[in-house]
């Protein structure tokens, strides 16, 4: 498609876009008495309208069934969670029984490690992103310390080559075989939080399975932003959070899929809770733990209804706009986005490189920017004039324009306020 720096040209895309309503569905935060322009869904996703009403009901709920809301409230309390598995096999790319809706990201990704990081004395070494975020860092180290390993030794990390911002495939690739034979493990992001970069998902997990390893993901940054197909991929395990672009409220609760070979498989190791066990029998309350034979049989405990009917409120939305339809949206609005900023780098000199890669396949809805001058004063005045972006040590502007409530004109405002910033700095 081609593309024009010119506000005429981002109207006319916005009222040919068939989601441009979705962005009345939620709430944009206001900087100067105006919407903001909003380009950190990559960061906190925006408040639906209707969250408040989602739930204000469990409240009512609450208020008037108390106990009895488990099981005589619209949406029973007790199987609340069982009403995300169809939207989010959507979104994760799985059957139902692979996904579970549960904890928090990092409580999750422990709760996954415990199943699938199984060292023995040979194979006891887990291949990661060097650099991956920190949280996914600390898990893996006091897992691997947890079983008596040295993190130094048992994790390898791979780094972009030198001179290059992000790793390529085949050196992960490489890395696998090199060490296949003190091998347990691959953990890796699905999008690197810091480039914005796509991994191989279905290419790492088959070099993962042939070197004889389990495969899994952190998908905070790619879950409701770019296409998964985790069990065609033969992904072994995933977790991600809700919070970004799934819009369901600061640190609300998150998402873990389980490859449908291991839910019903009792042997694995896995730590267990009473709401992971077998629903009919649950409340008989009896010794010895009996897994529920999909992903639930990895709960710990009941359900915050709370939280979750924030997560209702925000998957509605995404079915009623279709993630293949978002999908085709994101391509073309941060498309749009390099193209402006490739101009504004043409202008004169050169002032930001993009360190994203740019095929569509490789990337979601994230740019990053690394700003080759004055990169924290451009990150300043930006948000001074109503443009919220996202600033990473040392030199990186993180932008995420949002097919769900960001517009043509959005990013095309934005590369005016930066063009004339980066002018005048
Ligand atoms: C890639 C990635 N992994 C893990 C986390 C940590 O998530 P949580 O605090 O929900 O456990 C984040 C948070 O932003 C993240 O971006």
């Amino acid at each position: 498609m081609s593309f024009e720096n010119t506000l005429e040209f981002a109207k006319q895309m916005d009222e040919k876009d068939p989601l441009i309503n979705f962005r009345d569905k939620f709430y944009i935060p206001i900087i100067n008495k105006k919407q903001c322009i909003y380009f950190v869904g990559n960061s906190l996703g925006l408040q639906p309208k209707t969250t408040q009403d989602y739930i204000y009901k469990e409240l009512e709920n609450w208020a008037n069934y108390g106990v009895e809301g488990h099981f005589h409230t619209e949406t029973p309390w007790v199987d609340y969670h069982d009403i995300f598995t169809e939207p989010l096999s959507k979104i994760i790319g799985c059957l139902p029984k692979e996904v579970v809706v549960m904890n928090h990201l990092t409580v999750n990704l422990h709760l996954l490690l415990v199943t699938f990081y199984r060292p023995t004395k040979k194979r006891y070494k887990i291949i990661c992103e060097a650099k991956a975020f920190p949280s996914d860092q600390y898990a893996l180290e006091s897992q691997v310390k947890l079983h008596g390993y040295k993190p130094d030794d048992a994790i390898i990390e791979v780094a972009p080559r030198d001179g290059e911002f992000n790793i390529r495939t085949e050196d992960i690739l490489a890395t696998i075989e090199k060490h296949k034979d003190e091998l347990t493990l691959v953990l890796f992001g699905g999008i690197n939080y810091y480039t914005g970069k796509v991994f191989d998902m279905k290419t790492i997990t088959a070099a993962a399975h042939k070197a004889g390893v389990y495969c899994g993901f952190d998908l905070a940054h790619a879950a409701g932003n770019i296409e998964l197909k985790l069990h065609e991929w033969n992904v072994d395990f995933a977790c991600w959070c809700s919070y970004k672009y799934l819009n369901s409220g600061p640190g609300n609760i998150a998402g873990a899929y389980i490859h449908e070979r291991f839910v019903t498989d009792t042997s694995l190791p896995r730590m267990a809770g009473w709401w992971g066990y077998d629903k009919e029998s649950r409340f008989k309350m009896t010794k010895n733990f009996k897994p529920i034979p999909t992903a639930e049989g990895w709960q710990l405990s009941n359900s915050p209804i709370i939280s979750m009917a924030a997560h209702k409120a925000s998957l509605d939305i995404f079915e009623e706009a279709g993630m293949e339809n978002l999908l085709k949206k994101s391509k073309f609005l941060t498309g749009y986005l390099l193209f402006i900023l490739e101009e504004i780098n043409s202008s004169k000199k050169k002032k930001i490189e993009i360190i994203t890669p740019k095929k569509e396949e490789e990337r979601g809805c994230q740019v990053s920017m690394l700003m080759l001058e004055n990169g924290k004063d451009i990150f300043d005045a930006l948000k001074k004039y109503g443009v919220l972006t996202d600033w990473r040590e040392p030199d990186v502007i993180r932008v995420a324009p949002v097919p769900l409530y960001n517009t043509f004109e959005d990013v095309y405002q934005f590369g005016q306020m930066l063009q004339h910033i980066t002018e005048t700095k």
